[in-house]
């Protein structure tokens, strides 16, 4: 397995740091991590991870959420496309411009919270691919096709939001991801003069489990699942 690891590596750096002269990021096999990043549990991040309605008040600070960035940024997007933007909302001032778009059931929460993050999605992403993937013509592929602009756009975003609330579980924080809220208004409020629209927000602090609702349930493998 090692030997696999290692021949992988060996065959990413050299093509990419050969055929493009930047150096790629250090591989690092699995068994190989660091012990400390190791004890996160998967009951951490999905059987008894929930989604928060109420937060404790501590400011969240800077640091983590450059931390936060610093792992979600890693997951995979399709043609490291990466076209999820995001706003960190923290000041009363900031705050105060957010909440007229959220929907009645959203406000108190968002208001209360001590991060909210806005997860925007560059429509014109496309303009960065020969930076994020410059060993093709990536841009190309992209360029007048609204509808896969589009597609490209949400489907990465959303998944780029998702990563962003597991590695804020696998630091210790607690999400409510929110989509009932008015886009336009966002989109004016923080994203005006960019191409950049809102996809959704969430909520982001240390959660008060006593405010939970009871956990709704799942469907079962044989209801969600085929193997083909
Ligand atoms: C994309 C997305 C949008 C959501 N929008 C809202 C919302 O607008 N308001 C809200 O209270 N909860 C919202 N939720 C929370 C879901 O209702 C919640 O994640 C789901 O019921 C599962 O709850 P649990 O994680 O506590 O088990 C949203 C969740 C996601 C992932």
């Amino acid at each position: 397995m090692d030997k696999e690891f290692a021949s992988l590596a060996s065959i990413c750096s050299r093509s990419r740091s050969h055929a493009l002269g930047f150096a790629p990021a250090q591989f690092i096999p699995p068994n190989q991590l660091d012990p400390k990043t190791m004890n996160i549990t998967t009951a951490q991040l999905f059987d008894n991870a929930r989604s928060h309605n109420e937060f404790a008040a501590a400011a969240i600070p800077e640091a983590t959420l450059r931390q936060l960035y610093d792992l979600l940024k890693w997951a995979p997007t399709s043609a490291n496309c990466s076209p999820a933007r995001f706003i960190f909302v923290t000041t009363p001032e900031a705050k105060a411009r957010l909440l007229p778009a959220m929907s009645p059931g959203n406000l108190e929460k968002t208001k209360q919270a001590p991060v909210s993050v806005i997860i925007g999605m560059d429509m014109a992403f496309y303009d960065k691919l020969p930076q994020l993937f410059p060993h093709a013509d990536a841009k190309s592929w992209f360029v007048g096709n609204e509808a896969m602009i589009a597609a490209t756009a949400f489907r990465n975003s959303s998944m780029q939001g998702a990563y962003l609330i597991m590695a804020a579980r696998s630091l210790g924080l607690d999400c409510g991801p929110m989509s009932g809220f008015d886009a336009a208004k966002v989109d004016a409020e923080f994203w005006a003069g960019s191409s950049v629209k809102t996809n959704f927000i969430v909520n982001l602090g240390h959660g008060d489990a006593s405010k939970l609702f009871s956990r709704s349930p799942r469907l079962s493998f044989e209801e969600a699942c085929q193997i083909a």
